[in-house]
C-alpha cells in the first residue's frame, strides 16, 4: 500500500505547499519515499482538477509506477534533459540545507535527478530537522563486485576522520539482501554524528566501489517542513534568500 495524503498530516502539509510551486509547462523531478508519495498524490489531484502541461521524471521505479497509475506523464530523465524543479523527501535536513537521503535506497537516482534540476525542494515532517547530520544511518550504495573490500576501505576512511568503530551494516529487506534499482548493494553507516560531511564525501569519492552516498551537500535550495496542524514552514539558507 502506498502512502496517501491521509497517512500523515505533517507530510501532507509539506506536500500541499510544494504542489503550489509546480507551474504549467514545467519539467519536474519526482522524489521517492513516503513524503514524496503524498506529494505525487496531491499533484495528481491538482492535475485532475485543473489539467496543464507537465512532464515528470521519477527517481525510482516505485515512484514512476505510482505517478503513472495516478495519470501523471512520466518520461525518462534523458527525454526531459534538464528539469526546472525536483521535489523530494529527506531523512535528515540540517540548518545549511544539507541532507541525508537514501532511507529508501533511491539516493543514487535521487541525486542524479536533483543535480539535473534548476532547484531542489525538500518536503519533510519536523522529525527530519536536525542540528547536525548523522543520527540517521548514512546509506552508501556500492557495487556488488568486491563489496567487502569496499567496506574495508570505507572503514579505513572513517578511521582517518576519527569515526572509529562505527557499525556498518549490509542492508537487507525481509531477510534478503536489498538491491537498488541499479542492482547495487547498500551499506548503512551508523555514524551518530557527522561533523565533517565534506571530508567524508571526499573520502567516498576516492573509493572505486562506492557508487554514491546519501549525503546531499549544497544541493537543496529550500526545505518545506509540514506540521501536524496542516501548516508548514520554510527553511532557507542566507544564500538562497
Ligand atoms: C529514498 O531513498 C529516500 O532518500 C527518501 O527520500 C527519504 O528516505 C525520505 O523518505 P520518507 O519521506 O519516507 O521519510
Amino acid at each position: 500500500m502506498t502512502d496517501t495524503p491521509r497517512s500523515d498530516p505533517a507530510k501532507d502539509a509539506a506536500a500541499q505547499a510544494a504542489v503550489k510551486l509546480v507551474k504549467p509547462g514545467m519539467k519536474l523531478g519526482l522524489g521517492t519515499g513516503s513524503t514524496a508519495n503524498v506529494f505525487v498524490h496531491r499533484l495528481a489531484e491538482r492535475m485532475q482538477e485543473d489539467p496543464f502541461e507537465l512532464r515528470c521524471a521519477a527517481t525510482s521505479k516505485a515512484t514512476a509506477e505510482l505517478a503513472q497509475s495516478l495519470g501523471l506523464r512520466v518520461e525518462s530523465l534523458d527525454e526531459l534533459g534538464w528539469l526546472d524543479l525536483t521535489i523530494d523527501g529527506a531523512d535528515e535536513v540540517d540548518p545549511d540545507l544539507n541532507l541525508i537521503k537514501g532511507g529508501g535506497g533511491a539516493h543514487l537516482r535521487e541525486k542524479i535527478v536533483a543535480r539535473a534540476s534548476d532547484r531542489m525542494v525538500v518536503i519533510a515532517d519536523p522529525g527530519k530537522v536536525v542540528e547536525q547530520l548523522g543520527r540517521f544511518h548514512l546509506p552508501v550504495e556500492v557495487i556488488p563486485f568486491g563489496w567487502r573490500s569496499t567496506e574495508a576501505q570505507i572503514r579505513r576512511g572513517l578511521d582517518d576522520l576519527g569515526l572509529t568503530e562505527r557499525p556498518i551494516t549490509l542492508r537487507k529487506r525481509e531477510d534478503r539482501v536489498f538491491m537498488t534499482d541499479e542492482g547495487n548493494l547498500i551499506l548503512d553507516l551508523a555514524l551518530e554524528a557527522i561533523p565533517n560531511a565534506y571530508e567524508l564525501a571526499a573520502i567516498f569519492a576516492d573509493i572505486p566501489g562506492v557508487v554514491e552516498h546519501g549525503l546531499f551537500l549544497n544541493i537543496c535550495h529550500l526545505a518545506i517542513i509540514g506540521r501536524e496542524d496542516g501548516t508548514s514552514a520554510e527553511l532557507v539558507t542566507e544564500e538562497n534568500l
